[in-house]
């Protein structure tokens, strides 16, 4: 399984690193984001969301649990599943993003879903450092995911 680490040493470098992964979306990708509170994930995925242009729309499903950013071209799901469990999963409406091939997908605490997901998937696990200096581990899983790792490592060495 190819892996990598990238260093956010600020917020904005968090941003712009999730800009540059989001010029590498194609559509039917799946991100799962690891690690503890305040690491980072959140304001990656709002990175990422927003340099694609997307803007939040309110979901059939709990709005807390998944957020859904779309324009006409593309549909990005965000999913923030902490503290819950397998079982309390049902009937959130996920099925509806499942049906889309084309949706990325990211998810924070995303083991409560993962036997949902097709297994290509990158994860990215956000380690916490010295003040705002963040480590990002990455792993791929997958055709999709080893493509995304090595555009997004190439991305951040420029
Ligand atoms: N290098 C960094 N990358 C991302 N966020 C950072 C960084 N340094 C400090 N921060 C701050 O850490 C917090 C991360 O919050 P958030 O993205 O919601 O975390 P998570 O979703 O992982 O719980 C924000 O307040 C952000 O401003
Ligand atoms: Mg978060």
């Amino acid at each position: 399984m190819p892996m990598a680490q990238i260093a956010s040493h600020s917020r904005e470098e968090t941003l712009a690193l999730a800009g540059r992964f989001a010029q590498l979306l194609k559509g039917g990708e799946i991100i799962f984001l690891r690690g503890p509170i305040g690491a980072g994930k959140t304001v990656f995925v709002k990175g990422v969301a927003a340099a694609l242009g997307l803007k939040s729309s309110p979901t059939s499903a709990s709005f807390s649990l998944m957020k859904e950013y779309k324009n006409k071209q593309c549909r990005l799901f965000h999913i923030d599943l902490f503290r819950l469990e397998e079982g309390e999963v049902f009937n959130l409406g996920f099925e509806e993003m499942l049906e889309d091939e084309r949706a990325i997908i990211l998810a924070e605490w995303p083991d409560p879903i993962r036997h949902m997901l097709p297994a290509d998937r990158l994860e990215m696990d956000f380690i916490l450092k010295e003040g705002d200096e963040r480590l990002i581990a990455l792993q791929s899983f997958g055709r999709v995911s080893h493509a995304l790792l090595e555009g997004l490592c190439k991305a951040a060495n420029q």
